[in-house]
């Protein structure tokens, strides 16, 4: 996924649709082209249902999701199948197969999900699987577990049916082999080398599901797990209230529990964009924060359909499906004075 140059066109949208606080009814919206329930305020603005967002430019990954939902699939399916999209997607190094490896030269998964009851399910540093957000799931539906890790994460997709496969892809090998002449220890942080996906959605009965899948940093040390297979920190869904998810460097995001931040934030008051903003100042204004060297975004949807986004740098996005519209919106940013 080279997000940097198609995102530079992009227009810079407002996002979030301003919705009422009632939830009023599940009328059948007859003008589109397929069902869906609306959201209806006092003011009569209306969001409509489903809708699907996720991070960066990921249309494929919210069309996938957005058949399942218009289907009158539930939430939880149509996030686990929009990110299985990306992890399929050899193309995308920062996902499932073709994901750039440790600076060993494994390619490490990490992933979870969250459904509308608060399960969840999680596996870490997950290798030869391409769909980690599945076994996720299975983690989740099929053990009295929350997270499996390494090789025990592995031999249960296994007896799952997950056929074992390679997933460094000749482009990814060739990317480390070209990273192994430097070999710089420290991880350089950027918005071309890490990008998880993470996909929020809610189906047409007003239900949340969450997921997100990444290869996590692109050259870590061997071991290495991010915030995205940590509930709260990579993820968080609270059906009464709304779900956000994260992306960037997990370190910084687990650090301040990043998704449960951003919930809890809604639950006090905040619409989703104000949540993600706050989420976000309390990385940059750590005191001797070094923000400037690294990216996280932040994206987020309440119960009345509202959604945010917001990161620490320019050039994060957020895709969108809504109302038979499949959107990239451009996020606001925080470090206005950085040129890249
Ligand atoms: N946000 C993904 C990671 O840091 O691994």
């Amino acid at each position: 996924m080279k997000r940097r140059h198609f995102i530079k066109n992009a227009s810079l949208t407002g996002v979030g649709l301003a919705v009422g606080s009632t939830l009023v009814g599940c009328a059948e919206n007859t003008s589109e082209k397929t069902s869906s329930t609306t959201i209806a305020s006092s003011d009569d603005k209306k969001a409509t249902l489903p809708l699907v967002i996720a991070t960066w430019h990921v249309k494929d990954a919210t069309a996938k999701a957005m058949e399942i939902l218009q289907a009158g699939g539930n939430a939880l399916d149509a996030v686990e199948q929009g990110c299985m999209v990306e992890e399929a997607n050899e193309k995308g190094q920062s996902v499932g197969k073709g994901g750039l490896p440790d600076r060993d030269g494994n390619v490490t998964l990490d992933a979870c999900i969250m459904d509308k009851h608060g399960n969840c399910g999680s596996v870490v540093y997950l290798q030869n699987i391409t769909h980690a957000v599945s076994v996720a799931r299975k983690v989740m539906e099929d053990t009295p577990h929350v997270m499996l890790a390494g090789e025990g994460a592995k031999q249960f997709a296994v007896s799952k049916g997950f056929k074992p496969e390679d997933l460094l892809t000749e482009a990814s090998k060739e990317a480390w082999e070209k990273w192994k002449i430097e070999a710089k220890y420290k991880p350089i942080i950027n918005i071309e080398n890490h990008d998880t996906i993470g996909m929020l959605a809610i189906d047409k009965n007003g239900d949340i599901s969450g997921a997100c899948t990444t290869s996590g940093l692109a050259y870590k040390m061997g071991g290495r797990v991010g915030d995205s297979p940590i509930i709260g920190s990579g993820l968080f869904v609270d059906n009464e209230i709304g779900a956000c998810v994260a992306t960037g460097l997990g370190e910084e995001v687990v650090k301040t529990v990043g998704s449960f931040l951003v919930v809890e934030l809604m639950r006090q008051g905040k619409s989703p964009q104000d949540a993600c903003e706050e989420a976000i100042s309390r990385i940059v204004n750590k005191p001797n924060s070094n923000y400037k060297d690294f990216q996280v975004g932040y994206i987020a949807v309440n119960k009345k359909g509202e959604t945010g986004s917001y990161s620490i740098h320019q050039w994060f996005s957020m895709t969108k499906f809504q109302n038979g519209v499949n959107e990239q919106i451009q996020s606001d940013y925080f470090n206005k004075t950085k040129t890249t």
